[in-house]
């Protein structure tokens, strides 16, 4: 299977675990929005459940689908959640926010009893950090927020450019919380867990990509199939 089709497989495949009744949390990116459209086929055949989008993105494709929505405010607790991802490891580890939608993600996941990735089998890695760590940040003060990542990321070996996303044009890109993200290339990183704990405490820092101990299961398209794997 080609990658298109490795992340339509794994979007179907993730169906198998929505039941009717289920509040869902509903992730950001192109293999999100894969599922996004097998479950709207599902909504149309009778399938009764609500969503909690992750992003303005996969709100206004799953309205325009007739996925019935909601919010975090009227649906605090989401029976699951399924999202696509950057990377992940064999720990289940993940980094997110290729989409620029990670803080919304990391929290319609935890609100979630179950998060499950799906993917192509590109995202699975070895060691995470080959794509470029999104990190979410305040606006107010962000130059002296990036010096601050990179002295931490530096003491967890963490080493590389680190650059505000801007759009082709250079524009600056805002999050759906009007927040800037920095995209830190650091080729690997070798302790996430340490890595993400150290991150969350420097003030403006709002999140990071790295989802650690969220995930409860991957479903991955493979040339041959969909491997389904668990977290430990
Ligand atoms: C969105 O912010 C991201 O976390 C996406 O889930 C991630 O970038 C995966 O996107 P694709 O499914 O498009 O690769």
């Amino acid at each position: 299977m080609t990658p298109v089709e490795q992340k339509k497989a794994a979007a179907v495949r993730a169906l198998d675990f929505v039941e009717d009744g289920m509040k869902l949390g509903i992730g950001t990116g192109s293999t999100a929005e894969e599922f996004v459209r097998v479950l709207a086929d599902r909504v149309r055949e009778g399938l009764s459940v609500i969503g909690v989008p992750t992003s303005e993105r996969t709100a206004k494709l799953a309205g325009e689908l007739g996925i019935p929505l909601t919010n975090l405010d009227d649906t605090p607790h989401l029976d699951l959640t399924i999202d696509g991802a950057d990377e992940f490891d064999g720990a289940l580890r993940l980094i997110k926010g290729g989409g620029g939608a990670l803080l919304r993600e990391k929290i319609v996941a935890t609100a979630s009893d179950r998060m499950i990735v799906i993917a192509d089998a590109s995202k699975r890695v070895a060691t995470l950090g080959a794509f470029p760590l999104p990190i979410e940040v305040i606006p107010f003060g962000a130059v002296a927020t990036s010096r601050r990542i990179a002295e931490v990321a530096s003491a967890y070996d963490c080493h590389g450019r680190i650059v505000r996303r801007t759009d082709s044009y250079g524009v600056p890109f805002f999050t759906d919380s009007n927040n800037f993200i920095f995209d830190c290339a650091f080729g690997s990183i070798p302790d996430p867990d340490g890595l993400a704990r150290e991150l969350n405490l420097i003030p403006g820092v709002v999140e990071t990509g790295l989802f650690i101990g969220i995930a409860t299961a991957a479903l991955v398209g493979t040339a041959s199939g969909v491997d389904m794997i668990e977290a430990g």
